[in-house]
C-alpha cells in the first residue's frame, strides 16, 4: 500500500525541480552582437559589457532592453541626443557625465569602426 502512495509522490517532485531548474536557467548571453548603421556598423561587446558590470544583468534587462536582439534599442534618434539627454538606452552609461564616455567625438574612433562590418 505505500508503495503506491510514495511513487506518485516521488515522480510529482522529480518533475517538479526540473521545472523550477528549467525557469531559473538564464538564456545563453550572446558573446557580440553587431549594429548595423549606415554610418558604419557597431559592435557592441556584449560579453565585456557584462563582465564590467560583474555578470549583473539587471543593470540592462529588462529595464533598458529585453534580452533579445530584435527588439529595437531606442538610441538612434537626433544622433543619440535625445536618449544621452534622457539617461536611457545606451545613453544610461554613455553620455557626458556617466560611466562611459559620450558618443560625441567619439562616432568613428569608438563605435562606427568600418571594419567590424565583416566580423
Ligand atoms: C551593458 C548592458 C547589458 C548587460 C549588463 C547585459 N546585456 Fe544582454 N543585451 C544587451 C543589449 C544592448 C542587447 C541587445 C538588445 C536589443 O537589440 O534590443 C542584449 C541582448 C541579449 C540577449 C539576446 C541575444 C539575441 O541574439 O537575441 C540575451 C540572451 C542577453 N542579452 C542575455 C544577457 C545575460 C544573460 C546577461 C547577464 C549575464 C546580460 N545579457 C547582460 C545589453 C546588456
Ligand atoms: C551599464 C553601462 C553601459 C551601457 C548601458 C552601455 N555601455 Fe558601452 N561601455 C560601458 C563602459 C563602462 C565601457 C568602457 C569604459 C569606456 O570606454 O568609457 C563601455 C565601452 C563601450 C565601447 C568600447 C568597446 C568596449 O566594449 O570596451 C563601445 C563600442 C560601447 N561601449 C558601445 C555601447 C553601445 C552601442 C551600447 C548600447 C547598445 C552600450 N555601449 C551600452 C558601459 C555601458
Amino acid at each position: 500500500m505505500r508503495k503506491w502512495i510514495a511513487w506518485p509522490a516521488m515522480l510529482w517532485l522529480i518533475c517538479l525541480t526540473g521545472m523550477l531548474a528549467q525557469e531559473k536557467k538564464a538564456p545563453t548571453p550572446p558573446a557580440k552582437l553587431v549594429f548595423a548603421a549606415k554610418t558604419g556598423n557597431v559592435t557592441f561587446d556584449h560579453a565585456l559589457h557584462a563582465k564590467r558590470e560583474k555578470n549583473d544583468c539587471k543593470v540592462c534587462h529588462p529595464a533598458l532592453w529585453p534580452q533579445d536582439a530584435k527588439a529595437p534599442l531606442n538610441w538612434k534618434a537626433n544622433m543619440h541626443k535625445t536618449a544621452e539627454a534622457a539617461k536611457t538606452s545606451c545613453g544610461s552609461c554613455h553620455r557626458a557625465g556617466g560611466t562611459a564616455f559620450e558618443s560625441k567625438g567619439n562616432c568613428t574612433t569608438k563605435c562606427h569602426v568600418k571594419a567590424a562590418a565583416k566580423k
